[in-house]
Parts: C-alpha cells; structure tokens; sequence
C-alpha cells in the first residue's frame, strides 16, 4: 500500500479553515482508494511568529524536506507587518525548495457562474505556468537615503538562463500533453527589454527545437490581461515571470468564479524536494471564523496534489465530486456544509 506523507500547515486566517476541509477530504479517498497519508501540522503563521520569533528557521525548513508533499492553507496576518511571514515562510519555502513551476490551472466548473457574460465552461479552460523561484522576487535591490527627498528604492527583476529555460521547457511539457498543444508567452517586450529579451529568444529557440508540433504564441500582459476577459477561449497554456503571473492569476480567478475557486501547486519537477500544494487565495482576514470561506479551492487544491502522488484515481473521484456539489449548488452554503456536500458526494 502507497504511503504518503504530508507536512500541513494551515496558516493563518482562513487558512486553518479550508485545511480542515481538504484534510477530511483526504482522509477519506485514502480510505477509499487503499493508500495511506500520515500527515504532521506544522505552526508556522502569525501567532507562531509572534510567540517565538520564527517565521520559518532553516532547521524548520529541513524537517519539511522529509515529506513527500506539503500542504499550505494561506500566510499573511494583519497584526504582522506585510511581507514578514509572506517572505518568511511561503517565499521561503517556494524558493529554498526549488519548487520552480507554480501551476495555476484557470477552470470553469459547470454549475459556477462566471461574470464573463456569455462565456461557458467550454471557453475558460487553460493553465498559467508561473515561474516561481526568480523575477521581483529574489528582493534584490534596496533603498538609500531614506526619509530625504532624494531617498531611492529599487528592487529589480533578476531572471537567469537556468530558471527562464527549465521554466519554458515545463510548460511546452505541459502544453504537448493538451488537446490544442498550444503554448503562449505573456510578457512585456515593448518596455522590459532585457528580461523578456531573454524569455522571448529561450522560448522560440527551445519550441523551434525541442516542441516543433506545439504552436506558439506571444501577447503583451496587459492585453493578455484583456483577452482573459474577452476571449479566455484564447488560451490553453501560458508561461510567465513570477510577478506578472501572480496578478493575471487573480484576474484568472475571477472568471472562474473567484478566489474561493483557484487551486496552485507549487512544483519541483525534478522531485529532489518536496512539492507544495496551496489555494492561490490568501488568509482572507475580512470573512475569517464566518464560516464564509469557500473550501472548494483548498479541494481542487488537494485533487491537484493527488495527481502528484500518482492517485489518479482518487482524484477524479475529487473532482467528480466536486461537480456534483456544484450541480446541486452552493449559493447561500458555508465553509463546513460545501465540505459536507463534498464528502457525501465522494
Ligand atoms: P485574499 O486572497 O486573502 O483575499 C482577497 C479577497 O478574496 C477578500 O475579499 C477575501 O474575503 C476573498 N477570499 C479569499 N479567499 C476566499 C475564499 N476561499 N472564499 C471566499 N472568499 C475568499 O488576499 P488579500 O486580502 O490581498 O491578502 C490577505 C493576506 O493574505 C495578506 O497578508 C496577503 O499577503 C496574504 N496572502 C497570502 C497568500 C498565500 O499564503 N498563498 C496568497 C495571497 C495573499
Ligand atoms: C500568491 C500570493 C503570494 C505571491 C504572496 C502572499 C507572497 O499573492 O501566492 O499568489 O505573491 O506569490
Ligand atoms: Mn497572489
């Protein structure tokens, strides 16, 4: 019997509440489907921060290394100043574990309204591929002459061959398995013209090469911006820095019903250290302990992380069951009852 083990932490704000969730769900088509999961919380999250002074402390992070997944409900807490535990702990873990592909599938399930009018689960159906170890994010940069009029701050978008390459190379994998083998980059050659320089030559030079049967297409992010609205039927698969593909993954979000609908993973394809499974949506501080989160994309979350651990059969059951709560509606439900409905559907 598979045995799986998964290092959980739940976070703050809603977070400990959407894990709640996708751990029962866990559990139960582990039952089902004859594998095992042992799992260990982990406290990680503002109210650790604030007890011991630790967000995430390299022997923290070492103790994680030992399972073959982590599953994360969402950091961020308005009585820590912002970027303390976003940094400490999440972008941390993104980068000291290399998980180097952020996959953000944007999916329309039938029974969800989107505000794109006209538009049907048959037009909102792609994934974003976001690079996740480089770009504004390293945090490099800094600021001098603090407080004076002359005070100046930079932070600068880093990018490398190695990350910009194995990042392309994944997402023409990715596109190569999908019906339309259609892969498009969003950027902004127009106005960055060293980073998307590079992209734009990596992403010609290995598709030309490596993908000749998977086409390619390139948009400026603002009007991709435009497109996810106008035309989501447009994409099938895009790849994009870190930053640009953390904001048109909220937009995507949106359209598929909202942030209680985005699920990611955070991927290291070469399984050298553990992959982690996060909803795209934050700690949500305004509906914390209302029962008003939306569990669901913690569950597409936890489906996402099944297909990881190789219990394909497990997660189409997930999803199927996940249909299912939708076809019979989830206006007016809480947290607790779409888990319910969930777990009565599985
Ligand atoms: P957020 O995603 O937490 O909330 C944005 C809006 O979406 C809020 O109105 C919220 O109520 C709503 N929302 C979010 N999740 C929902 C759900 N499951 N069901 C229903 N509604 C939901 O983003 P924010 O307000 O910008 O950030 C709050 C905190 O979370 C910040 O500290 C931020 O840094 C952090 N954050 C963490 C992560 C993460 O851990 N992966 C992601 C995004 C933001
Ligand atoms: C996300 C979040 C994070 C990001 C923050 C909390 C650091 O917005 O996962 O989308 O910017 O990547
Ligand atoms: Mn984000």
């Amino acid at each position: 019997m598979n045995l799986h083990r998964i290092a959980v932490v739940p976070g703050d704000g809603i977070g400990p509440e959407v894990v709640e969730i996708g751990l029962g769900v866990l559990r139960h088509v582990a039952d089902k489907y004859n594998f095992k999961i042992e799992t260990e919380l982990f406290p990680f999250g503002g109210e650790h921060y604030l007890k011991t002074g630790e967000t995430l402390s390299d022997e923290s992070l070492n103790k994680l290394r030992e399972f073959d997944v982590v599953f994360l409900g969402a950091v961020g807490a308005p009585d820590v100043k912002p970027g303390i535990l976003e940094q400490g702990i999440l972008l941390k873990l993104r980068f000291r574990l290399d998980q180097y592909i952020n996959l953000r599938p944007v999916k329309l399930y039938l029974g969800i309204d989107t505000p794109i009018k006209g538009k049907t689960v048959d037009d909102i159906d792609y994934v974003v591929v976001r690079e996740n170890t480089g770009g504004l994010y390293t945090g490099v940069g800094g600021i001098s002459m603090k407080g004076t009029v002359d005070e100046v701050a930079v932070q600068s978008m880093v990018y490398n061959y190695k990350q910009v390459s194995r990042c392309i190379r994944y997402a023409f994998q990715l596109a190569e398995k999908r019906p339309r083998k259609t892969l498009a980059l969003i950027g902004k050659t127009n106005v960055l013209t060293h980073v998307f320089d590079l992209w734009q030559r990596v992403f010609n030079d290995i598709g030309a090469s490596e993908f000749p049967d998977v086409s390619r297409d390139y948009y400026h992010v603002d009007a991709a911006c435009m497109h996810m609205v106008n035309e989501p039927e447009r994409f099938d698969v895009m790849v994009t820095t870190n930053m640009f593909g953390d904001i048109i993954t909220d937009l995507g979000a949106i359209t598929q019903g909202g942030m209680g609908m985005a699920a990611s993973g955070n991927i290291d394809p070469t399984k050298t250290n553990p992959s982690m499974f996060e909803p795209v949506h934050g700690s949500a501080p305004d509906i914390v302990g209302q029962n008003k989160a939306n569990p669901l994309a913690t569950i597409i979350t936890v489906k996402m992380m099944l297909d990881f651990l190789g219990e394909t059969k497990a997660a189409v059951e997930v999803d199927r069951a996940i249909s299912a709560t939708l076809s019979a509606g989830i206006e007016n439900l809480g947290t607790a009852e779409i888990g319910s409905n969930v777990l009565n559907h599985l």
